[in-house]
């Protein structure tokens, strides 16, 4: 097995500053975390001086621009560049968001990026998030049923019964919530974390699932569900505007009237 090597936060020393390019009238740092297992260094935080005029409006269009015109060793994830695949979320200016969906204009002074919180780092702005998929797969996120479905035709929902799945469908699983969640960075191990729950919940409240009695059990236990302090932070920051602690508490009553 590989040795997992972390880098050493408590340490991070300044990194190499890059200028902006000569002539540039509307110029903006950009101070990146930096650290690489390759070697046995401390984390940096390196500073790149950009023309905001000759770019687009995101933060991820900054960091494109760093990695492809200034430092392509620079390395972060990204996708679908508008909110929906959540492979680049990371930590700007101080809050867990989504850097294709962050404007820059609404940062003042400098911009701050690091990978999201409390997570292994994999390299610079890539946070290895192996754990939390692995707890995404101990909560069955997939349709459980016993019953045989409708001869040709599929599980049919009522309006109603499909209504109660909004704003748990939408979680693109980008882990901001998770990985600002303070009984996450102590307990994230044991506790599943918001991202998971509110997927768990989502299977619980489909009218079509018949495992509910099973996902409950499952959930009943001090860390799994329970580490859960109800601090919030999870709702504040997730860039798709979801509210995973409103599911978490939604899955704690349901434990209490079955219980009655
Ligand atoms: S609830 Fe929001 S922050 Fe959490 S994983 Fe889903 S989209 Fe991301
Ligand atoms: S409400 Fe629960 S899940 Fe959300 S941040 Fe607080 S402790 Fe974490
Ligand atoms: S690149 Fe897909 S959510 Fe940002």
């Amino acid at each position: 097995m590989v040795e997992l090597r972390l880098p050493r936060n408590s340490e991070i020393g300044k990194g190499k500053t890059y200028p902006a390019p000569a002539g540039a009238k509307n110029v903006r740092t950009f101070r990146v975390y930096r650290w690489t297992p390759d070697d046995d260094k401390n984390p940096v935080v390196d500073s790149y001086e950009v023309d905001l005029d000759t770019i687009g409006p995101m933060v991820l269009d900054a960091i494109i621009h760093i990695k492809n015109d200034v430092d392509p060793t620079l390395t972060f994830r990204r996708s679908c560049r508008e909110g929906i695949c959540g492979s680049c979320a990371m930590n700007i200016d101080g809050e867990n968001t989504l850097a294709c969906l962050k404007p820059i204009k609404d940062i003042k002074g400098d911009v701050r990026i690091y990978p999201l919180p409390h997570m292994p780092i994999v390299k610079d702005l890539v946070s290895n998030l192996d754990g939390a998929y692995a707890q995404l797969r101990s909560i069955s996120p997939w349709l459980q049923s016993d019953s045989a479905p409708p001869p040709d035709a599929e599980r049919k929902q009522s309006i109603e019964e499909r209504a109660k799945l909004d704003g748990m469908w939408e979680c693109i699983l980008c882990f901001c919530c998770t990985t600002s969640c303070p009984s996450y960075w102590w307990n994230g191990d044991k506790y599943l974390g918001p991202a998971v729950l509110l997927a768990a919940y989502r299977w619980i409240a489909d009218s079509r699932d018949e495992h509910t009695g099973n996902r409950l059990d499952d959930l009943e236990d001090t860390f799994k569900l329970y580490a859960c302090r109800t601090i919030m932070n999870c709702t504040q920051t997730c860039p798709k505007g979801l509210n995973p602690a409103k599911a978490i508490g939604r899955i704690k009553e349901l434990q209490i009237e079955r219980k009655a």
